[in-house]
């Protein structure tokens, strides 16, 4: 790993301890990875975690409230309590551990509440935007093309390499605290172009036409090429964003798919042949029938009916996708038994209150949260243990992270579960 003079400079303090110290962790991190420099970048997605759900609980109860402590350890891997400046790249906060309107409806304690607020007011002094989204990229943070980023959310990173053609491996925690702190990376993986090459062929033989069939398209791709670069043929048209949102995140989460191309739609793919950039496909995969039924049995089997909780809104849904709910429950009531919660963005929840979506969630017994989500900041009604989703990564989620028997199925089908409190899904 080869550092320019000025990167020395600062791991020799010339930036003060905080800096030096995270381009300490940046060198060991790349030279760990094998990679030869860093890169330049400022555009940094990360989670400021000192508030969520098991981080915060192995902080040393006198240092909880004193953030620079808190960012040095959980962040910095870093025992001794740095002085954390002004962050030198732009970055976006990821997910946070509650909605702060709703965080009595989600059950969260006093202790968590003021942790998030302090959280909330370290992120104001060291410049982070408080996007609290896993999808920035849906609330202005629109990458360009070929432009370096240190973004951590899977779902997030699989997009903007993908559809946007941005650069970025997904990173952790300790990596884009320290890449906010020096604007650099390093300069690996995704970043290089010769990596950005296809490696895997499938040929979709189904029409794939709505959000459910992304999903388990995307699950079964993810399942058979793990963390390699599928290259999709055979597709009915462009499709709307929300379903390549839907596709990545769930390759991503059954197989660690971080870039894929769709030829004639993604930046990358025009051709064939350029996306493989000139070379073979290690294997070519088909996406049939078959493979559509085996991908929605896996969520779906001997699962209790009744349905105590609908999550809409993994990764966090566009304001098309609240409008639809809202179209779905417009003059009707949730089952007294079944809760529906729908996450969106801050950004785009102001525009659905204007819209009038969310008092028409609200009419009917929904409610549309922002900045958390179910799993990841593990708010849930009390008692529920049945969820019903039109989210593949939740599915695979829920039931890893929370115990919960979860349902699949399309958006209409969810909400039908929560008016019935019955799930009566079922692949078409
Ligand atoms: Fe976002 Fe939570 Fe899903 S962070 S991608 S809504 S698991």
């Amino acid at each position: 790993m080869k550092l320019t003079d000025d990167e020395q400079a600062i791991l020799e303090g010339e930036e003060g301890e905080a800096c030096a110290h995270a381009m300490d962790l940046l060198a060991r991190y790349g030279q760990a990875l094998g990679a030869e420099r860093l890169v330049d970048t400022n555009n940094v997605c990360g989670g400021i975690v000192g508030s969520l759900p098991g981080r915060r609980d192995v902080l040393p109860p006198d240092k909880k409230m004193d953030m620079d402590a808190v960012f040095s350890l959980l962040n910095l891997d870093s025992d001794k309590t740095l002085e954390i400046p002004p962050f030198k790249a732009n970055t976006y906060r990821l997910i946070e551990a509650m909605d702060p309107d709703l965080y009595e409806v989600q059950g969260v304690s006093e202790e968590t509440r003021h942790l998030v607020e302090n959280t909330s007011k370290f992120c104001s002094r060291v410049g982070i935007q408080q996007c609290n989204t896993c999808t920035p990229y849906q609330i202005g943070n629109v990458p360009a093309f070929g432009e370096h980023c240190a973004w951590m959310e899977s779902s997030s990173v699989v997009y903007i390499n993908s559809v946007i053609g941005a650069r970025s491996n997904v990173e952790g925690a300790h990596s884009t605290a320290a890449a906010a702190l020096v604007g650099k990376i390093p300069y690996w993986g995704y970043h290089i172009p010769e990596n950005r090459f296809g490696t895997h062929l499938i040929d979709v033989e189904y029409p794939v036409n709505d959000m459910l069939d992304w999903g388990l398209l995307g699950y079964y791709v993810g399942e058979m090429v793990h963390e390699n670069i599928p290259i999709l043929t055979g597709l009915n048209g462009v499709p709307h964003r929300d379903k390549l949102k839907h596709f990545g995140a769930s390759a991503s989460s059954s197989g660690g798919v971080e870039m894929y191309h769709l030829i004639g739609i993604t930046p990358a793919a025009p051709t064939l042949e350029a996306a493989f950039g000139g070379g073979n496909p290690v294997e070519t995969l088909r996406f049939g029938p078959q493979e559509r039924k085996t991908a929605y049995e896996y969520f779906n089997t001997g699962r209790e009916p009744n349905v105590d909780l609908v999550m809409l809104g993994c990764p966090h849904a566009s304001l098309d996708q609240v409008q639809l709910v809202a179209d779905l429950l417009e003059g009707k009531k949730l089952s007294e038994n079944t809760d529906l919660w729908m996450f969106t963005p801050r950004a785009l929840k102001i525009k659905a209150d204007r819209m009038g979506y969310t008092q028409t969630l609200e009419m009917a017994g929904a409610y549309l949260m922002v900045d958390s989500c179910v799993a990841l900041s593990k708010v849930f009604p009390e008692g529920a243990k049945v969820a019903a989703t039109d989210s593949c990564k939740q599915a695979h989620y829920l039931p890893a992270i929370l115990g919960f028997e979860t349902w699949l199925g399309t958006t209409k089908q969810c909400v039908q579960a929560a008016i019935t409190g019955r799930w009566h899904g079922g692949l078409s």
